[in-house]
């Protein structure tokens, strides 16, 4: 796994400009930009971490907390809004203890609300890591929550 310094280093002549590419390598590499890698990007680039904080916010694809072992992404899209998705949602919170852009503080789970998951007619649609769930009831996202926690006892 190579390092942040090693990430940098691929690009030498990289300015605020042409900056995506870079955040991008280190969200894939670390799974998230985290506060100590954004103030590394600055010192290297010389460029203030607000400037790169406000660069990377504007696309909604990076994030900013660690993700969890289990990352449940789900679906807040429009076909999934209508399927009732609020109330897997807050069953979700409920369960976890978390909300939105949260990690447990176990690390176990981390919870992301996201735009359409490309599964409209079999919605609501949630996925834990890669693995997709569809035509979620309460129960059923309890069930599966659930199953994830057994598996750490
Ligand atoms: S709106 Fe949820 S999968 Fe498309």
């Amino acid at each position: 796994m190579p390092n942040l310094e090693e990430i940098l280093e691929k690009y030498p002549f990289v300015q605020r400009d042409n900056l995506i590419p870079v955040l991008q390598d280190i969200q894939d590499e670390f799974g998230y930009l985290s506060e100590e890698a954004i103030v590394k990007v600055g010192k290297y680039l010389n460029l203030p971490t607000v400037k790169i904080y406000g660069l990377a916010t504007f696309y909604h694809h990076f994030r900013f907390i660690a993700k969890g072992k289990y990352h449940i992404k789900i679906c807040n899209g429009t076909s999934c809004h209508v399927n009732s998705n609020i109330l897997i949602i807050n069953e979700l919170e409920k369960k976890l203890g978390i909300k939105d852009e949260e990690i447990t503080k176990d690390g176990l789970f981390s919870l992301e609300e996201t735009t359409c998951m490309a599964a409209c007619g079999e919605g609501p649609v949630m996925a834990v890591n890669d693995k997709y769930f569809t035509h979620l009831t309460i129960e059923k996202v309890a069930e599966i929550i659930d199953s994830y926690k057994s598996m750490e006892e």
